[in-house]
């Protein structure tokens, strides 16, 4: 553990100033991150009088009640901020809280609750005797009822760079972190009806927490997955729980060779899958998902650059998603569960489609959209999700921050930086909208919501990455050995299985 001298940065109020940053980049700049720690303070939730987590928007026309919640996806970016900006304490009360909430959620009838899945949001009520209560959901409430399975992750990761940072193993050890811990990762490794070492999700799961076809094995959650069970290395041993420790360093080998391998597209395995026979049973073959050539979209061929490649958005019997997903390709190259050269094929995809995956703001949450028939299967006629809006083709600037750390990561900080470029001029002016609607990012959300906490906790996030790329390590993000190429001999599943 690194222990590490507290910040120089100021405590009061919650924010650390943002004479943190070392210059200014442009001539409003200070302006710009004056308005975003703005929001970011006046967003903070307090609990007995305890900075607690931030709400998703301030804006009073959110059309739903909950963007008022603390998300537990929302919050990390504003987490990692706080951690790097000597505010620790806030995020280690967020951590045992969240844990502490656990007990909350109710049981449904004729279902066992499941042990680790921590909630997508809470709020903190006050009583008419004045007292306050917690009130969590955890998917029972939330539009659509969608289980938020990447909240334990989130947690983990969060977990995991609080202790990193501030070499507080001490929190790490005490019995209810180990015992959350314990229950997210026994949670995440049983083994139900799985013939993938992938983890098999409902839709809506995650970030994209609507209908949109993202049930099954999409990417994001994988790679979330994947820096979850990394955080097996704060379990002690001497509390049983060795057998899970391994299992979760097995899981992980198996994991990462097989998204390396089943995942990866490029031009040659895009030829592969084109000319694929089907139909084929056994150990050794090459078609082990039956992918059905005639499955592949037109855009694909056109679109792959010839020196690039990135990871599918999903994959299952009988099918690839192709779509090309920001979050879960970001996080994958900067966790280092793409391999060294797959990163760097990654960024080149990134620079030779620009307009299509940045244009007028990053990110590009999901590239192309559905349309038509397409649109109305796989979203139930979403209004929200028309083409080139919100989940489906809408740009999101949260995505900034892992943009940013895969663009160090893969050696390509240029790339990270010119997105950047592109964010920060925008988004005070536009007031930090939640995402950007058309082809290019070019207008504001129809129903977007402004002052939206996360796309200025990105941005923020993202300029400290920029500034002092060894963050990412402080914070636990990214390998700790040296990067291992894809040398290891693919596994068996998804071929056995078949
Ligand atoms: C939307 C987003 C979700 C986010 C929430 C709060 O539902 O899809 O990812 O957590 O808003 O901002």
């Amino acid at each position: 553990m690194n222990e590490r001298p507290p910040s120089s940065c100021s405590t009061e109020p919650l924010h650390a100033s943002h004479h943190c940053f070392a210059s200014p980049r442009f001539a409003d700049e200070s302006a710009v991150l004056a308005d975003a720690y703005r929001l970011l303070d006046d967003a903070v939730i307090r609990y007995e009088g305890q900075p607690v987590g931030t709400m998703a928007s301030l804006d009073p026309r959110a059309p739903a009640d909950n963007y008022r919640d603390c998300f537990v996806r929302d919050f990390v970016s504003a987490a990692f901020l706080m951690l790097i900006e000597g505010r620790s304490d806030v995020v280690r009360e967020f951590l045992a809280m969240i844990l502490r909430m656990r007990g909350q959620q109710e049981e449904l009838e004729g279902q066992q609750i499941a042990p680790g899945v921590l909630p997508a949001s809470f709020r903190v009520v006050t009583l008419d005797d004045g007292s306050e209560q917690l009130s969590a959901d955890f998917g029972d409430r939330a539009i659509g009822r969608v289980a938020p399975v990447d909240s334990m992750m989130w947690w983990t990761v969060l977990l995991r760079a609080y202790v990193r940072f501030t070499g507080d193993t001490a929190f790490a050890h005490t019995p209810e972190v180990q015992r959350g811990l314990r229950m997210i990762l026994s949670l995440c490794l049983q083994s139900r009806f799985e013939v993938f070492p992938t983890l098999l999700v409902p839709d809506g799961s995650f970030m994209i927490d609507r209908r949109m076809g993202v049930n099954g094995h999409p990417l994001e959650i994988q790679a979330l997955f994947d820096m979850t069970l990394r955080a097996a290395d704060l379990l002690t041993v001497d509390e049983g729980s060795h057998w899970l420790i391994d299992l979760a360093r097995r899981r992980r080998g198996v994991l990462r060779d097989y998204v390396r391998r089943y995942y990866w597209l490029d031009i040659d395995r895009l030829n592969e899958v084109h000319r694929f026979s089907t139909e084929k049973f056994g150990h050794d073959v090459d078609n082990v998902f039956n992918i059905y050539p005639e499955s592949i979209p037109e855009w694909v061929a056109d679109w792959l650059p010839d020196d690039g490649g990135y990871f599918v958005g999903n994959l299952g019997p009988g099918r690839i998603d192709f779509r090309f997903f920001s979050q879960g390709n970001y996080l994958a190259t900067m966790a280092g569960l793409a391999s060294p050269r797959q990163g760097g094929l990654q960024m080149n995809t990134l620079a030779d489609r620009w307009d299509d995956l940045i244009g007028q703001m990053p990110a590009k949450l999901v590239y192309p959209p559905v349309r038509g028939a397409e649109w109305r299967l796989m979203t139930g006629s979403d209004p929200k999700n028309v083409p080139w809006s919100y989940h489906n083709g809408g740009n999101w600037p949260v995505l900034i921050w892992p943009l940013v750390a895969a663009s160090i990561v893969a050696g390509r900080q240029d790339l990270g930086e010119r997105a950047f470029h592109v964010a920060e001029r925008r988004l005070m002016n536009d007031s930090w909208p939640e995402y950007y609607d058309g082809r290019h990012g070019r207008l504001i959300g129809r129903r977007a919501n402004l002052h939206q906490v996360w796309s200025a906790t990105g941005m923020l996030l993202a300029r400290h990455f920029l500034e002092d790329p060894g963050q990412l390590a402080a914070l636990a993000l990214i390998e700790d050995g040296p990067p291992e190429e894809d040398a290891r001999t693919p596994p068996d599943q998804g071929g056995g299985a078949t």
